[in-house]
């Protein structure tokens, strides 16, 4: 099977070329992939660290070709969403059936693409913070692609949102046309506490966004795209200014069970035009090193969309 491949001597680190096609387990399915999508952690992180010829892509969209050996999951010929900690970046991958959710027929399996890792990301880091209704989120690194899914999944939730982005004045229409009720530059331009805080930046943005949250709130740590690491001034955890029982939960997609339920779900909103899938760049796969530059030099705000022509 043609796949993309780990080529440090490539631009970007990814060549495309020839790879065996994988050996289903008993318990996987082996799906045709159709498109994948770029998510900031595999193009960032594990694209430097693995080794010359490995495939990698955690999400990827297509038809099942092969039906699971031990008959869980969807037919031959469903088309489906799925998620794995590899092997997306090819035209054949084997994948678990509980992590493989069913797509309407018809749908676009390149918007579909994107719900994986940045929609269910923002999906189970919300449920995290309990119910929304009627309370006040606040979503840092609002434009991304966990972000994008965020702010409309808090606001479909029935919360006020608020969302950072590094530049409110290009970005903040954008945020409101998905959703949010206010845009800033930073946590601490936020005038009111929130319930809340659902962190893809990290570093100062953590600390100011903890800061922001009311007690009993909570602030999960999705995301660290600043890659900096995070100073509490001496106190700030003492809880005794009346803001008590304040939380801080780390987050790990591929740590989360049951999640075929979340892609089937999300699949569906974006086949019914309910979730905006937040494409800003599409082309051929044979494509990605455009890709990949522009997700890591910040100029990409939003999810890559790589057809497998
Ligand atoms: N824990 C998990 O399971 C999990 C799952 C998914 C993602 N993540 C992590 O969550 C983060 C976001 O993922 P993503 O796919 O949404 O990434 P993304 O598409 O690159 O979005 C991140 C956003 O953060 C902002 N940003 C980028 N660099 C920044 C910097 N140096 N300082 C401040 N803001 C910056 C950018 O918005 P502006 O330019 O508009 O400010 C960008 O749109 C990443 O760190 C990723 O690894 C973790």
């Amino acid at each position: 099977m043609r796949a993309l491949l780990v080529d440090r001597s490539a631009p970007a680190g990814l060549r495309l070329g020839n790879a065996p096609d994988p050996t289903p387990e008993p318990h996987q399915a082996l799906v045709r992939v159709a498109a994948t999508s770029f998510n900031y952690g595999e193009v960032g992180h594990l694209l430097q660290e693995a080794d010359e010829g490995t495939v990698l892509g955690w999400d990827a969209a297509g038809v099942v070709e092969r039906a699971a050996a031990d008959g869980s999951g969807p037919a031959a010929g469903t088309p489906v969403v799925t998620l794995a900690p590899d092997g997306a970046w090819a035209e054949l991958r084997a994948v678990d059936t509980d992590l493989i959710g069913t797509v309407p027929g018809g749908a676009d399996l390149g918007a579909i693409s994107t719900v994986p890792v940045a929609g269910a990301s923002a999906l189970r880091a919300l449920h995290r913070l309990g119910p929304l209704l009627g309370r006040r989120v606040l979503i840092t690194g609002a434009t991304g692609g966990v972000g994008r899914y965020a702010v409309q999944l808090a606001r479909q939730g029935g919360a006020y949102v608020v969302a950072t982005t590094g530049d409110p004045g290009a970005r903040g229409d954008a945020l409101r046309a998905l959703g949010a009720h206010e845009v800033v530059g930073t946590p601490a331009a936020v005038t009111e506490p929130v319930h809340g805080v659902l962190d893809m930046v990290g570093g100062k943005q953590l600390v100011e966004a903890y800061e922001m949250l009311a007690g009993g709130g909570t602030l999960v740590a999705v995301g660290h795209a600043a890659g900096e690491p995070e100073h509490f001034p001496h106190g700030t955890l003492y809880g005794d200014d009346g803001r008590h029982d304040r939380s801080i939960a780390s987050f790990h997609l591929l740590g989360c069970t049951a999640l075929a339920p979340d892609l089937t779900w999300l699949a569906g909103r974006i086949a019914a035009g309910e979730l905006d899938p937040g494409i800003s760049w599409r082309g051929s796969w044979q494509q990605a090193a455009e890709a990949a530059d522009a997700l890591l030099g910040r100029r990409l705000h939003g999810k890559a969309v790589l057809d497998l022509d």
